[in-house]
């Protein structure tokens, strides 16, 4: 299956038309960015790690009961997913005080928060990515009462899983921000992608707040070996799913 056009550019995919109204291809790049593209560079080998993690992670959520956007992945760094019209929002789960939390609340790094929160910021850059409050929230209109209460159950089901996915993997998963869209029968998927670029993910084995840090921020923060960073996220991913496969 050919990519045919050019659909839709971001930061770190861009999406493709294909010879099925249905299916899009997905094609991640190794560009980075951050602080709404304030920030920009380039990760060598992001693309298909990324895809690769990605993938693996829809397969397992997929397998939980989870309705998501993939299909297959076509190439190392591309992938099949169902055409979805993406819900603007950004909904974030948090473990751990991390990020925009620390910054907004005054809570200390690595303080573990007596229950998941859940987050809707507005997906739009040239607004920053607001964070929403409930009645902003319904104010915008930017999907109905039942789909924000269906984004938060499988927001918290989708952290459930993957946080005893990353455990398996010796990996602590701080925070995520996750997109859903909705297909043509107006059913709500996951969407977009989970890897290192979208997740903050601690490396269980490393107590140092810098030397533990396996995601994006070694980016953000100029901390170094960003690439081998997620090349290590990539190899407890796929260790795990062999595991499991394997059992
Ligand atoms: P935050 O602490 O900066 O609000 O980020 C929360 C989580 O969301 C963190 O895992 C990183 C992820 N994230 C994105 O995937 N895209 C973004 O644009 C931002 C700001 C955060
Ligand atoms: N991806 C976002 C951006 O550039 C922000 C981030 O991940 O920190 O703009």
């Amino acid at each position: 299956m050919a990519a045919q056009q050019k659909l839709y550019e971001g930061k770190a995919k861009i999406l493709y038309t294909t010879e099925d109204p249905d299916i899009l291809l997905s094609y991640f790049k190794d560009d980075a960015t951050a602080f709404n593209a304030q920030k920009r560079g380039s990760i060598a080998g992001k693309g298909e790690i990324n895809c690769a993690i990605s993938s693996h992670l829809f397969q397992v959520l997929e397998a939980a009961g989870v309705p998501t956007h993939f299909v297959d992945r076509l190439a190392p760094d591309q992938m099949r997913v169902k055409a979805v019209k993406i819900v603007p929002l950004e909904v974030v789960v948090r473990n751990i005080a991390a990020g925009s939390l620390c910054q907004q609340t005054g809570l200390q790094l690595g303080t573990i928060l007596k229950q998941p929160l859940v987050e809707f910021f507005y997906k739009n850059d040239a607004l920053g990515d607001p964070l929403l409050t409930p009645d902003r929230l319904s104010l915008l209109d930017l999907a109905t009462t039942e789909q924000v209460a269906q984004m938060r159950s499988l927001a918290l089901k989708i952290n459930q899983i993957l946080s005893a996915f990353f455990g398996q993997c010796g990996i602590t998963l701080v925070d995520f921000k996750l997109e859903f869209g909705l297909d043509h029968q107006q059913r709500l998927l996951l969407a977009d992608e989970i890897s290192p670029d979208t997740c903050r993910l601690w490396d269980q084995a490393e107590t140092d707040p810098q030397r533990r840090v396996m995601d994006k921020d070694r980016f953000r923060q100029d901390l170094g070996h960003v690439e081998a960073a997620y090349q290590r996220v990539l190899e407890r991913v796929l260790g795990i799913g062999q595991f499991l496969t394997d059992d």
